[in-house]
């Protein structure tokens, strides 16, 4: 896993952003499996002004989230909405979520990954960083093996995430290691314990982003502030 570190969340965002963006330009119709939370929004907010400044054709782009609360409002979707799809004008048959509202989520989690295969595979697959060391909703336990399903979500995950529900859908570790290519990403000082664990600690289903160091295109991105415990 190659480790870039930045001064800065600012840098982080942009270079991340330029890598998508590149990955646009060399493929066209790729397929992206995107992410969620804080970290993601300076990301996003960059995309964005990249896409529009270059003009780049993004009508043949296809997007896979990588989770969804289980029984919630589409919250992860709305987030992308926001920060992504509408501004962009993605249009929805390009977008796919896993679908939380689906009771049969066997069913919801199988169909995710055939999706996925008819597409051919994820080309690049962004990632950010749980404080407990997740990637997804893949918490500490989380099996290298482990397929898109419903997983019960951690105490500290639904702090973090200040959120009430108890479940959610997410793509599993073995499915994110498909992807071609993957960037992690974790900015601030909140984040500098988990990243000394998925660069120094062992590889291990204790941190599931550790195993983000068994791909072999893989690269980190962090700031000062989440490398300060490396
Ligand atoms: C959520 C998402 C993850 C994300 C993580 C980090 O739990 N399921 O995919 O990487 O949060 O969130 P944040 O960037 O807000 O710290």
């Amino acid at each position: 896993m190659k480790i870039v570190i930045c001064k800065d969340k600012g840098e982080v965002s942009s270079k991340v952003a330029n890598l998508i963006a590149l990955q646009i330009k060399e493929k066209p119709n790729c397929v992206l499996g995107l992410a969620t939370g804080r970290t993601m929004v300076p990301v996003y907010k960059k995309f964005v002004e990249i896409c529009m400044k270059n003009k780049l054709n993004l009508s043949e782009i296809k997007t896979f989230n990588l989770d969804e609360y289980s029984s919630s409002n589409n919250e992860m979707r709305d987030f992308m909405n926001k920060n992504l799809f509408e501004p962009l004008k993605i249009k929805n048959e390009q977008i796919n979520f896993l679908d939380g509202m689906n009771k049969d989520y066997e069913e919801a989690c199988g169909n995710y990954e055939y999706k996925i295969k008819l597409c051919g595979g994820i080309d690049l697959q962004i990632l950010g960083l749980g404080r407990n060391g997740h990637i997804g909703f893949n918490e500490p336990g989380s099996e290298l093996q482990s397929r898109t399903r419903r997983v019960l979500l951690s105490e500290s995950t639904k702090i973090a995430n200040n959120i009430s529900v108890e479940y959610a859908l997410t793509m599993g570790v073995s499915t994110i290691l498909s992807a071609k290519k993957i960037i992690l990403m974790a900015t601030g000082e909140n984040k500098a314990e988990a990243i000394s664990c998925v660069v120094k600690g062992e590889i291990g289903k204790k941190v599931p982003a550790s195993f983000v160091r068994k791909h072999k295109n893989a690269m980190l991105f962090i700031d000062k502030a989440a490398a300060g415990k490396i």
